[in-house]
């Protein structure tokens, strides 16, 4: 009954009593293909297809056309040709390729990033965590995936077309949304009705506006993290965390990822990278007015 704490709830949360029962919507059965599932179609150069299955219907790519019933009723992994003569695998889409596969308006957080948020914000099991710009919805997915059935994910965004793509794209993945996910129009820099919350996380363009609204809403001990593409938002961020005080253990760092081609004798990194995509920053609420920084690195 955590979430009843609140003292400026949104009405919708008054009358909300959280389902323990309530966890991630059951994934399909890890047996055969259903109809209406979403299934992912690799090709021979490592494209890939997102396709809901439908009885009788047919999809078509370059190399032929596929049809939706020689899908149903086999078992994930299974290759298939299609009337050209091209092989495909097909699988269901992993979090990753799900969030990263969508047409979409915003910019999502990319999947090498939102592992490193998870662990260095600490979502765990029944946290209650506030988020501002949901965008595409991509991180507030992976929040609400960390926090489980017994957590609270609120996130904030102020476009109703991004809200609505958003709500369409959490709805599309997991059937419905969930009652602990709630998806708010507001500007985060306005001010926000939630308090106690144990995470804040922050992706939009100029963070250090939101300070306010993190000191009201984050609870002492709390992490704060922020998504920067910038190092200048970085610096004007970490600036505005230093100014109001009660911020302490200042942290950012950065992910590049590179792939390698492990095939015969071909052993050696990609021609490719995901390199810079956003500094990732993390602060802890600490005491009123104090400011804490250890002046080592420290140990991440
Ligand atoms: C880079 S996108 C966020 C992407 C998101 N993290 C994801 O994984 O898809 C930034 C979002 O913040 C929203 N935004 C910008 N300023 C805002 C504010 N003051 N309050 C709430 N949302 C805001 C934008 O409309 C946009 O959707």
């Amino acid at each position: 009954m955590r979430a009843l704490r609140y003292s400026a709830a949104p009405s919708s949360w008054t009358t909300w009593t959280p389902n323990l029962s309530a966890g991630p919507p059951a994934t399909p059965p890890m047996t055969e293909f259903a109809d209406g599932e979403l299934v992912l179609l690799v090709d021979k150069v490592g494209r890939k297809h997102r396709v809901r299955l439908k009885a009788g219907g047919r999809h078509s790519l370059h190399s032929g056309a596929i049809e939706h019933d020689a899908l149903i009723g086999r078992q994930e992994g299974v290759v298939v040709t299609t009337q050209l003569g091209a092989r495909l695998l097909a699988v269901r889409p992993t979090f990753a390729e799900q969030v990263t596969g969508r047409v979409r308006q915003a910019q999502p957080i990319y999947p090498k990033d939102l592992g490193a948020i998870l662990i260095s914000a600490d979502l765990h099991p029944g946290a209650r965590v506030l988020e501002a710009g949901t965008g595409t919805g991509a991180l507030t997915l992976a929040a609400w995936r960390a926090v489980g059935p017994s957590g609270l994910v609120v996130s904030y965004e102020q476009r109703e077309e991004f809200l609505e793509a958003a709500r369409r794209g959490i709805t599309d993945t997991l059937g419905e949304l969930p009652p602990n996910l709630f998806l708010k129009l507001g500007d985060i820099y306005q001010g926000v009705d939630e308090r106690d919350m144990d995470r804040v996380l922050l992706d939009l363009p100029e963070p250090w506006q939101a300070i306010p609204s993190v000191c009201s809403a984050l609870r002492p001990g709390g992490i704060v993290f922020a998504h920067c593409p910038n190092v200048s938002q970085v610096q004007r961020f970490f600036e505005g965390l230093r100014e109001v005080r009660g911020f302490g253990m200042l942290e950012v760092y950065e992910l590049l990822q590179r792939g390698w081609t492990v095939r015969g004798r071909s052993l050696r990194p990609s021609h490719r990278m995901v390199a810079h995509s956003g500094f990732l920053c993390f602060a802890r609420r600490i005491a009123e007015g104090e400011l804490f920084e250890p002046e080592g690195e420290g140990f991440r």
